[in-house]
């Protein structure tokens, strides 16, 4: 299994949390057109159902009898837990699957959906898990489909491993993707959220602002991912190196840096062991896997 010990599903029922609104706001302005009948939503790593929690207060029964909801997670006894929490709602459909976020686009490469959501999970990924959650989610969108990514920049507290990514790199990855999906006048929306607990980006992407035909999106998805890996490894290395130096100028500088409280240093630590990890790993696959001829 390729996700990290220390991440966790929370789930508190009585909660909202402001990404979850943020996206179920998405879905009630999609479900309240009179010509929708059916909305198809697929929830990438989909956790314990604290979005889904919030279903029966946030959606009318008739909005909810037209949607068909799909979880995808690695955790057998998460989307268990959803599966039987979405029964009670009287949605129109829901099924979820279970499997590694590598495997995903293998069970939905036929399918549209008009609603994509990957909240609170890029962290968690390896960067090639990332890069084809963004590719492979936006070429499954219907045409009227939208995708909404969220994420905090850096967990707190800390996680063993987890990936910081900032909101800038989120938008540079983005546009690679863009550019790549023939549609490089398109550049999605990028949040940046201030919270008591740290900072967070948010990623909204319309498929019928990228004005392509229907089919073009599945036919570049390979080369979109491709260009999301490399842009990727590229801000990696980069961020490497900052946090590096950083940490030469605590360990010899001849000052104490600015603001250097033992928190800016633990994170510079964790931020080195999950950089340094993730681009040892990913040059070690690129050694394993056969040479192109
Ligand atoms: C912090 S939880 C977020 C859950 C949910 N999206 C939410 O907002 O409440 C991250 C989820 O990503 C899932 N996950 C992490 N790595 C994964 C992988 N490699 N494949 C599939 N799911 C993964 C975890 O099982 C977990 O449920």
């Amino acid at each position: 299994m390729s996700t990290i010990t220390d991440a966790n599903a929370a789930r508190e029922p009585e909660r909202v949390w402001g990404q979850h609104q943020a996206a179920l706001l998405f879905l009630q302005a999609m479900l309240a057109d009179p010509k929708v009948r059916l909305l198809r939503w697929l929830d990438l790593a989909c956790g314990r159902g604290q979005i889904v929690s919030n279903l029966p207060r946030a959606l009318s029964l008739s909005a909810r009898s037209k949607l068909h909801y799909e979880g995808y997670d690695v955790h057998l006894d998460y989307t268990r837990e959803v599966e039987s929490r979405v029964s009670q709602m009287s949605l129109r459909s829901y099924k979820c699957e279970i499997g590694e976020i590598s495997n995903f686009h293998k069970i939905y490469q036929t399918q549209k959906f008009d609603f994509v959501t990957f909240i609170n999970a890029a962290h968690e990924l390896r960067p090639n898990d990332l890069a084809l959650v963004f590719s492979e989610g936006i070429s499954l969108l219907s045409s009227r489909g939208q995708f909404f990514g969220y994420d905090v920049e850096s967990p707190n507290p800390m996680e063993l491993g987890a990936i910081p990514w900032a909101r800038d790199e989120i938008g540079e990855i983005l546009k690679a993707i863009c550019r790549e999906f023939g549609v490089p006048q398109y550049q999605p929306e990028i949040s940046w959220w201030p919270h008591q607990s740290g900072t967070a980006w948010s990623l909204h992407v319309n498929r019928a602002h990228m004005h392509c035909a229907v089919n073009e999106l599945s036919k570049r998805r390979g080369s979109a991912r491709e260009a999301a890996m490399k842009t990727m490894r590229n801000l990696l290395e980069g961020k490497l190196a900052s946090v590096k130096e950083q940490l030469i100028v605590r360990t010899h500088g001849p000052l104490k840096a600015e603001g250097d409280d033992m928190e800016a240093r633990r994170r510079l630590l964790n931020d080195y062991w999950a950089l340094s990890h993730v681009l040892a790993e990913s040059a070690e696959s690129k050694k394993d896997s056969p040479r192109k001829r």
